[in-house]
């Protein structure tokens, strides 16, 4: 059974689909900037209609992006403020990642590893948004200098992005149980024990 009235609300409706309007984004976004940086890639063109429309369309899809992202990180950034039981939890990671969860500190609703990533997307999504925008010589008069220096910064944030949503999608499959909190909002009461027990005794009071 996928939904047990004993389940706990992790996600309400606006934020999984704010969060699914980021994600969307983000892999229309990978695969037409991977199009354009590497000649291998250059094929994931025509998911867009062809070079042009690719071209045409990658920054107005990076805007909105930015845009619902900034309304995702409005939502989660007091969750994810980092405390001392945060960093003891990423001092204990191998142990946990080998395989031997005894030891870890216990959790609120994000352990230490969900915050690291959660800042490290924001700093690249910062610098991805500021760097595309010194690109887009489209709409914006920008120095040539500017656009060459943003053309790195792009890459290097876009390649940094990239590895940190492997990350988490893999950290979201890897943890089961827990995509289903972005589909339904909601997990089980042994999940919530297992990885967040401090959230799970503030849910229930127990
Ligand atoms: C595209 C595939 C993606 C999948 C399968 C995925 C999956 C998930 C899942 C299952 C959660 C819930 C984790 C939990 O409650 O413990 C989550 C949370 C979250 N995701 Fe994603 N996600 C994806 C893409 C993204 C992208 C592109 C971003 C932003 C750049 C993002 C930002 C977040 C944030 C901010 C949270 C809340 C956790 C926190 O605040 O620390 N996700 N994601």
């Amino acid at each position: 059974m996928i939904r047990d009235p004993k389940d706990l609300q992790r996600y309400n409706a606006g934020e999984r689909a704010n969060h699914w309007v980021v994600g969307i984004s983000f892999i229309l976004l990978a695969l037409s900037g991977l199009a354009f940086f590497h000649p291998a890639f250059f094929p994931l063109t025509q998911l867009f209609g062809g070079a042009t429309w690719a071209r045409i369309l990658h920054p107005y899809v990076g805007v909105f992006m930015a845009f619902f992202f900034v309304l995702l990180f409005l939502r989660f950034y007091k969750l994810n403020r980092m405390t001392d039981a945060d960093r003891e939890w990423l001092s204990r990671v191998k142990e946990m990642v080998d395989g031997d969860d005894h030891n870890m500190p216990i959790q609120g609703k994000y352990n230490g590893g969900q915050k690291v990533m959660f800042w490290g997307m924001t700093v690249c999504m910062v610098l991805m948004t500021v760097s595309g925008l010194f690109m887009w010589r489209a709409q914006f008069a920008v120095p040539i200098e500017l656009a060459r220096i943003g053309a790195v910064v792009h890459a290097a944030a876009g390649a940094v992005m990239i590895a940190l949503i492997m990350v988490h999608v893999y950290a979201a499959i890897w943890t089961k149980g827990t995509i289903r909190a972005m589909w339904y909002g909601t997990v089980t009461r042994a999940w919530a024990k297992q990885h967040h027990r401090a959230w799970y005794r503030q849910m229930t009071g127990r």
